[in-house]
């Protein structure tokens, strides 16, 4: 093993856990925290967001984790090709660049969207108006869907990533 394989994969599976780990944590308990505080959340989450630039953190480890992967990928396709192990690290691959994508793209413009409808809703002042509060349920379950289905697939990626060695 050269060390240049050795230095992308320990970039590939640092950057790999502290993306999944940081998506776990964000969608058990921060979105369910700031879905429950509702307006009182508009604070933090611009603390979180545009203070201390969160969407930051999982571009630069998610991507620094997919272009690891896709170098080591590149690197060893005469020895991983179309073998099983080859198979599982290829569709582990994919899901975690979907996810990647959906993850750069959707996750933060709906972040800003439930944001924005608390910020309304305080500036309304008292209690929030039907419609505002039909908006920020449908931001929330929007927020919600997306990232359930990017979680799903990092878990199929860690899953196929984990296993690929002794498939086949
Ligand atoms: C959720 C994101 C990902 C995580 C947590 C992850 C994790 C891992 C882990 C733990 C290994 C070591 C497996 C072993 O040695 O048995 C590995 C290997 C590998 N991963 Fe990923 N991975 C991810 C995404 C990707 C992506 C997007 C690609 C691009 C195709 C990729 C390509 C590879 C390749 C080619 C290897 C084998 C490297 C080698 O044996 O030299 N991975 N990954």
């Amino acid at each position: 093993m050269d060390v240049m394989t050795i230095i992308l994969r320990i970039v590939h599976i640092v950057s790999g856990v502290v993306w999944v780990g940081g998506a776990a944590l964000f969608f058990f308990y921060i979105e369910p925290t700031l879905n429950k505080l509702g307006p009182e959340a508009e604070k933090f989450i611009d603390e979180l967001v545009n203070r201390r630039k969160l969407p930051i953190y999982f571009i630069v480890f998610s991507t620094l984790n997919v272009l690891a992967g896709v170098t080591l990928y590149w690197m060893n396709f005469e020895g991983v090709g179309t073998s099983p192990y080859g198979l599982a690290l290829g569709i582990g691959g994919l899901a975690a660049i979907a996810a990647w994508l959906g993850g750069a793209l959707l996750i933060p413009r709906f972040i800003d969207r439930v944001g924005a409808i608390g910020a309304e809703m305080k500036a309304a002042g008292g209690p929030p108006s039907p419609d505002l509060v039909a908006r920020m349920h449908a931001a929330q379950s929007r927020l919600r869907i997306v990232g359930g289905i990017v979680l799903g697939l990092l878990t199929l990626a860690v899953v196929a990533m984990a296993s690929a060695r002794y498939i086949g």
